[in-house]
Order: structure tokens, then C-alpha cells, then sequence
């Protein structure tokens, strides 16, 4: 399997917004692969402009946040190049799409980096942020997850938060947290927390 590059990719909308959205990057042969599920707007927009800006941040209240409804992460244009970056990425890389593979649930953007640009240090792997990552990614996928992986996942991932989160891992975790219970309780299950 190749590496996956989990990141916050800036497509821009037919008028110039820019959109961000949590997605994992395939470093496969020298490319670099955009893999959004139909129906999405990163594939729209992908489809419709070939040039995305991949923010690597150590925050885990972005991709907690962008998977619960907050969207308004602050964005810093780049020079030259028209997807502007998260304001927190530690970095940015500018990747243009060079071809795309059909596929009728999850197209595939060979991307090339065009650019890679650091920003702010790096200070070390976490592992409540792999944890709030792992929540995230399962938050995005409740309807196709039974209950017992959901809760048996979320049983593991807690162990991390409780040993090494700070309150940014804390915080980020809670709003992941609330977004389940939410599923649960409209699904009519008690929740467990
Ligand atoms: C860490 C992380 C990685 C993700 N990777 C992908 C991905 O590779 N492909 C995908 O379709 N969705 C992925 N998702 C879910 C998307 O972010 C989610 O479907 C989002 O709503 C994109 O839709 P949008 O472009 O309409 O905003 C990921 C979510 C997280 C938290």
C-alpha cells in the first residue's frame, strides 16, 4: 500500500471561493492522488479547475472542526499560485492535476507537485492527534459502520487521548465526540460516553 498524506486540500469553486475539505493524499510512482468520493464538492471543483493546495497542519481541531461544520478556518492567499493555504499550515504543497482515472464512485487526480513551501515548525508525531484523525475519518463514515466497530474503535482511540492530549486534542476529540452522539441519538441507540 502506498503512503497516505492526510491534509486539508483548497479546491476553488467556479467563481474563485476557496474550499477546503479533509482528504488523504496517495503518493503513488512520483504522483500524487486526489481520490474524493461522488458526490463532493472537491470533485466538482476538481473537475472543473485541475489545481489544489494541500495544507499539512499538527492542529486537530481543523479536521475535527471540518468534519462537525466549521468551515472557517483562516486561508492566506499564496503568491502565484490561485488556491490560497490554511493560515496554519506548518505547510503547503501546490499540486496540479496531470491526468484523471474514471471511476464511477471515486475518481482518481494524478497530481505533480508543483511547489512545496514550510512554514512553521514541525515538533513531533502525537498521539492523541493520530487519534482525533482516526474519530475524524469514522465520524465521516457512521451509516457504513456498524455500532460495535464504531464503539470498540472509539474505545481504542481513547486510550491515546487520555494519556498524551493536550486541550487542543481535548477540545478536538469532544467536537468528534459530540458529532457520534449525535448519530447515536438519532438513531435512536444511547450513547456510551
Ligand atoms: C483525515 C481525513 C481524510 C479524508 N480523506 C478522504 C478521501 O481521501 N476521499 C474522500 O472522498 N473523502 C475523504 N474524507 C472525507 C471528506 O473530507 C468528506 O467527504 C468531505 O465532506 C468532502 O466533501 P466536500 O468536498 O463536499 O466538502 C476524509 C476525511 C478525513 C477527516
Amino acid at each position: 500500500m502506498p503512503l497516505i498524506h492526510e491534509c486539508v486540500v483548497t479546491t476553488l469553486s467556479p467563481e474563485g471561493r476557496p474550499h477546503i475539505a479533509p482528504l488523504g493524499l496517495i503518493e503513488e510512482r512520483g504522483y500524487w492522488i486526489a481520490a474524493p468520493f461522488r458526490p463532493s464538492s472537491t470533485l466538482q471543483y476538481l473537475t472543473q479547475n485541475p489545481k489544489l493546495t494541500a495544507s499539512f497542519v499538527d492542529d486537530a481541531r481543523i479536521f475535527a472542526g471540518l468534519v462537525t461544520g466549521r468551515r472557517n478556518w483562516p486561508l492566506t492567499d499564496i503568491e502565484g499560485w490561485p488556491a490560497p493555504r490554511l493560515s496554519a499550515a506548518l505547510a503547503h504543497a501546490e499540486l496540479v492535476v496531470a491526468r484523471v482515472e474514471e471511476h464511477e464512485a471515486r475518481p482518481r487526480f494524478f497530481c505533480r507537485v508543483r511547489r512545496i513551501e514550510s512554514h512553521r515548525a514541525f515538533l513531533g508525531m502525537n498521539r492523541a492527534r493520530a487519534a482525533v484523525l482516526e474519530a475524524a475519518i469514522l465520524a465521516t463514515r457512521l451509516d457504513m459502520l456498524s455500532l460495535e466497530k464504531i464503539e470498540s474503535e472509539l474505545a481504542y482511540l481513547q486510550i491515546a487521548i487520555d494519556k498524551t492530549a493536550g486541550e487542543a486534542e481535548r477540545e478536538a476529540w469532544d467536537m468528534v465526540m459530540e458529532k457520534i452522539a449525535g448519530y447515536k441519538d438519532r438513531a435512536k441507540i444511547p450513547a456510551t460516553r
